[in-house]
């Protein structure tokens, strides 16, 4: 998809909405690659949209490439405890902010189309010793179901990424962003907003599209967006900076024409004579989700819908052992190194587990995995389980073996497995036998 300095080798728009979400996220996902590359050009942009010297030193130097046009966070007001939602996070920037604002008790989860993206963000959170549930980043297509439950969230922020979804999404995003909030729950959205229609030669420029300018709509169609999925009390506010922000110092060109270089920004200088801020504006948009429309509403434990989303797919697929080869390992040990057995329930492990079985919970073991793999990596069978080692156990056996593979020669002395039916099928068929079974 990409040509020169990851800009879109066509500057026609895609005719299907699907494909102009795979030419943004793609040329997005091609930028995050540069991260860093060019911190000059990023801070200069994001003192540009009020950032303060000060915040930018406190995040990661690669969390942000010069692609926003607001800070949300300076004026959504979160607190200890709370849950928020970046949409669109890039490489984390006011995900970082948000954290500390947040707390240990609160969360703060980016989403993001790009995969190259989330996994800059999840570097960038880990140079910060931050991690899920805290903090989370989970790609997500945003003209699609949030991977979020309902009802969950306090705040939902967004820096210059509404203006990127297809029409369609520009709607239905904010059924999700509705869908998702607390009754009360609030909206801080940065986007540029046209301030007059424009022309359409613009609008069919991919490049003018994915530099975040020819998606962007009126202010009165925005507000319909907002208004039609049900919110109340919606105000936009023209932060009235100048975008030739973006171009300024001479990095600007068309796409092949301009700076090819590995730090050439993103965002394109539009083919168009008159002033950029002329045509648009940045704003930040709050919003307000009613209470009481729904009734008393239960607020879930938990945000994420699937907590695993939080981490990286597992790629390897271990092999299974029945529980009469593991019993077979446990009554005849060859020796010390031998097999270990884990255990990755959390609190669900009433009732039993194999004997001498070790407890490293799922949700927690990705970040635990070098600890595991200091432990067991002369151990030649690590045998994991969990209820009926159909989700949480293969899961947690693949991320092992996937780091025992990024280990290269190191790695090789200790292989994956899962224990087939886990305790459910243990405790069926051993349930009695106490060199077997520990009821702890
Ligand atoms: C202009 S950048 C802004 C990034 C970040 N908010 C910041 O201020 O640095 C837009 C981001 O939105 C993401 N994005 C664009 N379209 C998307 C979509 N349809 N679904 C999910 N993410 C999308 C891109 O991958 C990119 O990371």
């Amino acid at each position: 998809m990409s040509c020169c300095s990851g800009q879109p080798c066509t500057n026609v728009m895609p005719t299907s909405d699907d494909g102009i979400v795979k030419a943004v996220t793609d040329t997005y996902g091609a930028h995050a690659k540069k991260a860093g590359n060019d911190p000059e050009y990023a801070k200069a942009v994001a003192a540009a949209f009020g950032y303060s010297a000060e915040e930018l030193l406190s995040i990661p130097a690669e969390s942000h490439m010069g692609l926003s046009c607001g800070n949300p966070t300076a004026t959504a007001s979160l607190k200890e405890g709370e849950r928020v939602v970046d949409l669109g996070s890039g490489g984390g920037i006011d995900i970082f902010l948000a954290a500390p604002k947040v707390g240990p008790t609160g969360q703060a989860i980016g989403l993001d189309g790009s995969q190259d993206m989330i996994d800059l963000a999840r570097r960038n959170a880990a140079k910060k010793n931050l991690k899920p549930p805290h903090v989370s980043f989970v790609l997500a297509n945003l003209e699609k179901e949030f991977p979020i439950e309902s009802n969950a969230i306090d705040c939902i922020i967004s820096n210059c990424v509404i203006n990127l979804l297809p029409d369609a999404g520009k709607r239905t995003v904010f059924n999700e962003i509705y869908r998702v909030l607390k009754p009360g729950g609030r909206v801080v959205i940065d986007d540029l907003v046209a301030r007059k229609p424009l022309p359409e030669k613009l609008k069919q420029d991919l490049n003018a599209y994915i530099s975040c300018i020819s998606g962007s709509i009126l202010e009165e169609e925005y507000k319909r967006n907002l208004l039609d999925s049900g919110f109340k009390d919606v105000l936009f506010v023209d932060k009235k900076s100048d975008l030739n922000a973006y171009w300024e110092g001479g990095k600007a060109g068309g796409c092949c024409a301009g700076d090819t270089s590995d730090s050439a920004p993103l965002v394109q200088k539009p083919d168009i004579a008159s002033d950029i801020n002329d045509w648009l504006g940045s704003y930040q948009i709050y919003a307000i989700k009613p209470k009481n429309e729904q009734g008393e509403v239960t607020i879930p434990p938990t945000a994420l819908k699937r907590w695993w989303d939080a981490y990286p797919t597992v790629k390897s697929t271990p092999p299974s052992l029945t529980n009469d080869e593991v019993v077979d390992m446990i009554r005849n040990p060859g020796g010390e190194k031998d097999f270990v057995v884990i255990d990755v329930r959390r609190n669900d492990h009433a009732g039993g587990h194999v004997r001498g079985s070790e407890q490293w919970p799922a949700q927690t073991l990705y970040d635990d995995l070098p600890g595991l793999f200091n432990k067991h990596k002369d151990t030649k069978k690590v045998i994991f389980y969990c209820q009926s080692s159909n989700g949480r156990g293969p899961r947690s056996a693949g991320w092992y073996q996937d780091f025992l593979d990024g280990q290269g020669e190191e790695g090789s002395g200790s292989k994956a497995y899962v224990l087939q039916g886990g305790i459910k099928g243990w405790l069926e068929k051993f349930g009695g036998q106490e060199d077997l079974v520990d009821k702890d």
